[in-house]
């Protein structure tokens, strides 16, 4: 056994995460993070500015004040509210005067020994402009921690000089707006331990690549290279960096197939490396499983071989195919199960039911088939709230005993403070404890729209079993999940009328019916959901009076096209005479309505809008921040595979 897989050795937590958007893959690897933290962070508490020590060098001052002129520095350029130019207070005095010891400028760190400068941090110093590498900036050779990000060095290269920093140990030149090839003067900065070049969409580093990168930065610790132009397969030598303990390489362009053997018992190939070995008996204390969003092939990666805390798998957006593995059955902690958009052939996987944690299961656009078959009592996926089935080709009868039994769908208390799925992996050192963060994210559509949840509220219930070939009743059962927010069950071959029970799903937001064979009338008991934002019964076979009040004044005449029987607003035909009066009880045939229910009903008619509105208000201040902060951020990522999805 590998000397560094000793369990003395092993790191806390580990955490990995792998993504692209387009053609990208990413690697994140969280393991001891608070060692590291605390051995090359700046310490704050012992900042230059209240320590006695020597005046900087004159040589040095006069180097940072050239770099300072070399930049435009644009408070606007930043869209970030706490940048400020922390070099526009760097000056130039006579001798002795306040003000000249370059050592106290904002950002700027000097050796307590000898008052060379050791340290810049620059970061969000709204520096505009670009580098040379004859820049003085090249002459503070002492510097040991070097920090430019979220400024905007338009499209400029990094320069080649940054080589000459060979006692760099920390180097952060994220969100720079860097652009061409990364200089391979780079690999000479051999005692790096952090370095951070994320969010430079336009770097690319096909040359020198990522495998001379990591046999040369042979020390880190920390490597982020998220959406950075990589666009190579992994380099197996990645296994060489022993110390490595966060890897990052999100939206990179890395392809290819997996090296799966990273969870698994060592392979001929990797034999003669370290990190998978230790990797295989890590997993224990593997989270996160993020591999989603990449271009990657082949099987399923076997996971969960080993007794495990896996909460996370987010095997999205690749090209997977086969079944999904069996060993799954083994994630007993898993609470977020992604598979959507891979060419997975399988059936369903009810034997996932038995999971005790299981919330969140994305199978959407794959090559799933057949029938969901009945309810067991040893696979009752008793906490599934989300589950997306859309664009499959599942066939047979909606699972009406699934209905009756995914408890965890019906309505619960809503909860006061809006709280997000997320993983918490705790660290520990001696006298040290800390607690990471990972929010849980999916892809799902609402309101007709496919849209990406950056996080995911714990209290949202929602079924996507649209486009397939589900035919059959819509079961009045599905009253009984009265917690949905979001039902889609459009594009099937449904038949029959819709139960009027649908009208129980008083939380539901979005409801979509589109493109099945459903007949009869819309039931009037569809107007008591006060919260319902997007309705689509379009393209299906409905007769007589559209209800009105409450929300359904509010839907397009679209919500209802290609229905020839439908009648009244907002469409442009009236209805006949026998149904010219506002549907009555009488409209509502079907379902089981208490007494109780059909009163509310009719009191919601009278005063509908009103409980409409102010209820309607207070939900929409309410998911105003899940829903904007979820996806705006993120829609100017969306690839070209999830753009030909919206549309
Ligand atoms: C701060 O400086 C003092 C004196 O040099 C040293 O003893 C102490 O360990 C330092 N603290 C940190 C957090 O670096
Ligand atoms: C930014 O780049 C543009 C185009 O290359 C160039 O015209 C402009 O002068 C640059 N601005 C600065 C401040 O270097
Ligand atoms: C080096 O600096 C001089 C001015 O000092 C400038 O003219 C020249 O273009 C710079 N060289 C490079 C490679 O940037
Ligand atoms: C690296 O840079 C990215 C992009 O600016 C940032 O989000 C991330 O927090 C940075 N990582 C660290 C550890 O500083
Ligand atoms: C990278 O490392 C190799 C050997 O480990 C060395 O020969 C080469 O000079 C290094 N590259 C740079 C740019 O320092
Ligand atoms: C990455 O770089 C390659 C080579 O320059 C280029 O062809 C490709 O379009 C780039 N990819 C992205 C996403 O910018
Ligand atoms: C890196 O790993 C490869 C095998 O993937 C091995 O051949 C090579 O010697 C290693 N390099 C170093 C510097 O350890
Ligand atoms: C993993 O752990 C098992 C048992 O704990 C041990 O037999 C095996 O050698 C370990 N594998 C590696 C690669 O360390
Ligand atoms: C829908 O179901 C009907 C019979 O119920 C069948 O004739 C028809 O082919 C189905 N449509 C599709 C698209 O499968
Ligand atoms: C309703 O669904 C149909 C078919 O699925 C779609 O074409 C239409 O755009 C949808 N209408 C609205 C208002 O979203
Ligand atoms: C839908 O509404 C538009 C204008 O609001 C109207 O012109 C059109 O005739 C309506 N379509 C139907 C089918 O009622």
């Amino acid at each position: 056994m590998d000397p560094s897989c000793e369990p003395s050795s092993l790191p806390f937590a580990f955490l990995l995460s792998i993504e692209n958007m387009g053609s990208t893959l990413c690697l994140f690897m969280f393991m001891r993070f608070l060692l590291l933290v605390s051995s090359f962070y700046p310490m704050v508490a012992n900042s230059s500015s209240f320590m006695q020590q020597p005046l900087c060098h004159d040589s040095e001052r006069s180097a940072l004040l050239q770099f300072k002129q070399s930049f435009l520095i644009d408070g606007h350029a930043s869209g970030d509210p706490s940048a400020y130019p922390k070099v526009a207070m760097w000056k130039s005095h006579g001798e002795g005067e306040e003000g000249s010891d370059c050592c106290s400028w904002d950002g700027v760190e000097c050796d307590r020994e000898t008052g060379h400068v050791i340290g810049l941090h620059l970061a969000s110093s709204c520096l505009y402009g670009s580098i040379n590498s004859n820049s003085t900036l090249f002459s503070l050779v002492h510097l040991r921690r070097l920090d430019l990000s979220d400024n905007d060095f338009n499209y400029s290269q990094i320069p080649f000089g940054v080589g000459q920093l060979s006692r760099l140990r920390s180097l952060d030149l994220s969100s720079d707006r860097f652009a061409g090839q990364i200089p391979s003067e780079l690999l000479a900065l051999s005692k790096l331990v952090f370095l951070n070049l994320s969010a430079n969409p336009m770097l690319q580093l096909q040359k020198p690549g990522l495998r001379y990168l990591v046999q040369n930065l042979t020390h880190l610790k920390e490597l982020h290279l998220r959406q950075v132009n990589i666009s190579s397969t992994i380099p197996h030598e990645l296994a060489n960096l022993s110390s490595l303990r966060t890897l990052f390489l999100r939206e990179c362009g890395l392809h290819g197939e997996f090296p799966m053997n990273i969870f698994q018992l060592p392979s001929l190939q990797f034999l003669s490396v370290r990190i998978p070995q230790c990797l295989a008996n890590l997993s224990k204390s593997l989270f996160i499983l993020d591999l989603g969003s990449n271009n990657l092939d082949g099987p399923i990666p076997q996971t969960c071989t080993v007794p495990n805390n896996l909460r996370v798998i987010d095997l999205g957006e690749n090209q997977f195919q086969g079944q999904i593995p069996r060993s799954f059955a083994n994630c007993m902690m898993l609470e977020h199960l992604v598979l959507g958009n891979n060419q997975i052939d399988d059936i369903f996987p009810f034997w996932l039911g038995a999971l005790p944690q299981l919330q969140v299961l994305i199978l959407r656009s794959n090559r799933f088939h057949g029938a969901i078959g009945s309810w067991h009592s040893n696979f009752r996926f008793p906490k599934l709230r989300i589950v997306d089935l859309s664009d499959n080709k599942f066939i047979g009868d909606l699972p009406s005993e699934y209905f009756q039994n995914w408890d965890a769908m019906k309505l619960t208390d809503i909860a006061n403070d809006l709280r997000y799925m997320q993983a918490r992996p705790k660290f520990q050192i001696p006298g040290y404890g800390w607690t990471a963060h990972y929010m849980y994210s999916m892809t799902m559509t609402n309101r007709g729209m496919q849209r990406f949840y950056e996080k995911i509220p714990d209290v949202f219930i929602a079924i996507d079993f649209s486009g397939n070939n589900f035919k059959g009743q819509i079961p009045t059962s599905i009253g009984n999940l009265n917690g949905f927010h979001l039902l889609n069950l459009g594009s099937n071959n449904l038949t029959g009328h819709i139960p009027s029970s649908l009208g129980d799903l008083t939380q539901l937001e979005s409801l979509d019916l589109s493109q099945n064979q459903l007949s009869g009338e819309i039931p009037l008991q569809l107007t008591r959901i006060t919260f319902l934002a997007f309705f689509n019964v379009s393209h299906n076979h409905l007769t007589g009076p559209i209800p009105q009040g409450n929300q359904f004044t509010t839907f397009p005449n679209a919500s209802f096209d290609g229905n020839l029987g439908l009648c009244g607003s907002p469409l442009s035909r009236a209805c006949g005479s026998s149904e010219a009066s506002p549907p009555t009880s009488s409209s509502s045939k079907q379902g089981s309505t208490s007494e109780f229910d059909w009163k509310f009903v009719l009191m919601g008619y009278g005063s509908g809008l009103v409980i409409g509105v102010s209820i309607g208000y207070y939900l929409t201040s309410w998911k105003h921040e899940w829903f904007v902060k979820t996806f705006g951020k993120r829609q100017r990522k969306w690839t070209r595979k999830e753009r030909r999805h919206i549309g």
